[in-house]
């Protein structure tokens, strides 16, 4: 089991710790597939949100707050009936708008795992107006379920009154729509034909900037993120944010990163590679190779 859970696991009622622990190993990162999820119902004999909810601390333990320790963890029920946790991140001693929240991780993580519908969200601790934005912004947002510890289950449109969002602004193919923009680019380098294939899974339909990042790390793992953009504009998750929390989920850490690469579109509105750049300098000593690609 990674050391990061130990602590939460004691929180946890025996039969399921005993269930869990096997899941625990090196390569977990907080994905728990439809079959796995229904054999910890079984053997807890709890209802399936009295699990999601008794996993938040598992969720939380994927949380680095460096500056607040204050640790959020949120998990996210798909359609196909796998679950996805995310969990927040801060950067420390930077500007805090680079921070992801825990809602922010778990639906990224659902959504490069191809997920095109949530269902649920369960979270720790009240959703922030920023979040309840985000969700909006996900195909039938406003009907997914909040779980709450304490509190029933209540759909967005009630933690969202009067919402605003990609209808306001006639966006008809939300957030985890199924979509691919193709992009004209030869290139034999792995993680370039990785960045444009992210890219053209990415959502910007308010600027037509389809974009990803993939970091590669010193032992040649790769991890990415795609542009996620909001009706709100400032809620939007930046592919570098969402490829460095995919990151950490995976229980790495900055200090092994090798490689960045910025995938945009030349067909955008806008250019991410002065933020991308801000962020990446934050965290490693290394120089961001941007790629401005054609679509086909
Ligand atoms: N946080 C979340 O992750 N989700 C919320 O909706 C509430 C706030 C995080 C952001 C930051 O890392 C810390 O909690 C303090 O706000
Ligand atoms: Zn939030």
């Amino acid at each position: 089991m990674q050391n990061r859970f130990i602590d939460s696991i004691t929180q946890l009622p025996k039969p399921l710790a005993t269930a869990l622990i096997p899941l625990l190993n090196d390569d977990f990162c907080g994905h728990i597939d439809a079959n796995q999820l229904t054999e910890l119902v079984n053997i807890s004999q709890m209802t399936e949100e009295e699990l999601l909810l008794s996993l938040l601390p598992i969720a939380a333990a994927l949380a680095k707050p460096s500056i607040s320790e204050f640790y959020v963890g949120a998990i996210a029920k798909a359609e196909s009936g796998d679950i996805y946790m995310g969990a927040n991140f801060e950067l420390s001693s930077e500007a805090l708008f680079h921070t992801v929240h825990a809602e922010q991780s778990a639906i990224s993580h659902a959504w490069l795992n191809g997920e095109q519908k949530i269902i649920d969200i369960v979270v720790n601790f009240s959703p922030c107006g920023h979040c309840r934005q985000f969700i909006n912004e996900l195909v039938s947002g406003i009907d997914i379920n909040i779980h709450l510890p304490g509190q029933q289950p209540q759909q967005l449109a009630h933690y969202l009154p009067y919402a605003f969002g990609p209808k306001d602004l006639q966006v008809t193919k939300p957030l985890l729509s199924k979509s691919h923009i193709e992009f004209s680019l030869q290139s034999d380098d792995p993680m370039i034909i990785e960045a444009v294939d992210q890219a053209g899974l990415s959502y910007a339909p308010y600027t037509q900037n389809y974009a990803a990042v993939v970091i590669e790390t010193k032992d040649g793992k790769t991890y990415c993120g795609r542009y996620a953009e909001n009706a709100a504009f400032n809620p939007s998750m930046m592919p570098m944010q969402m490829a460095l929390s995919n990151l950490i989920r995976h229980n790495r850490d900055c200090s092994d990163i090798n490689r960045v690469v910025l995938i945009e579109s030349s067909a955008g509105k806008i250019s991410l590679a002065n933020a991308t750049m801000d962020t990446l300098q934050a965290v490693a000593a290394i120089e961001l190779e941007h790629i401005v690609v054609d679509p086909s």
